[in-house]
């Protein structure tokens, strides 16, 4: 009995772990603020590399890494808050009925994203440049597959 018991105990530990989007947000508001928030921080420290790629402003290695490291974290963190539920904010409901399509577009944008962190370790500008437009690309795809026009 009691080794049922601890058993049981595991299995309902598990199966909340296997709930990662209900598990972690109140209600889809909540999900739609985080996810915008994370948003608008992607916009804040991918924005300003943009004058270094431009060549507007020096490319000085260690704030350089300081901003990509923010995106670096950044980029993991929104996909669990368009878990199914948590329609609505400004993202199409293709999010939903698309599944495969917007997985895809995550891990193009993670993909760029680790280019970009390598280009910064590395101090290597030309790679800096061609991964900077990278992941400018991928944030465009996606807004324009699955975020409202306005
Ligand atoms: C895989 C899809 C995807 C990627 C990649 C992505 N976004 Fe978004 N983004 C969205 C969606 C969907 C919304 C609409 C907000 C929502 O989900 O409710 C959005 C909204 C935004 C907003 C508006 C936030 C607000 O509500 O004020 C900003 C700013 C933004 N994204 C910046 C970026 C930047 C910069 C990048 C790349 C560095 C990026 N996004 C990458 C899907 C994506």
């Amino acid at each position: 009995m009691r080794k049922f018991g601890t058993l049981a105990l595991a299995g309902a530990l598990l199966a909340g772990l296997s709930l990662p989007g209900h598990a972690q947000f109140r209600d889809p508001q909540a999900a739609v603020k985080y996810r915008a928030s994370t948003m608008v921080l992607l916009g804040a420290h991918f924005g300003r590399l943009a004058p270094v790629a431009r060549k507007e402003a020096p490319f000085e290695q260690a704030a350089v890494q300081a901003n990509v490291d923010v995106v670096k974290m950044l980029a993991d963190l929104p996909w669990a808050a368009y878990a199914p539920g948590y329609e609505g904010g400004e993202a199409r409901g293709d999010v939903w009925t698309n599944r495969d399509g917007f997985r895809k577009a995550t891990e193009g944008f993670q993909a760029a994203v680790r280019q970009l962190d390598d280009a910064a370790q590395a101090g290597d500008f030309d790679a800096f440049r061609v991964a900077f437009g990278k992941v400018g690309q991928s944030c465009k795809a996606c807004h324009d597959a699955f975020r409202v026009k306005k």
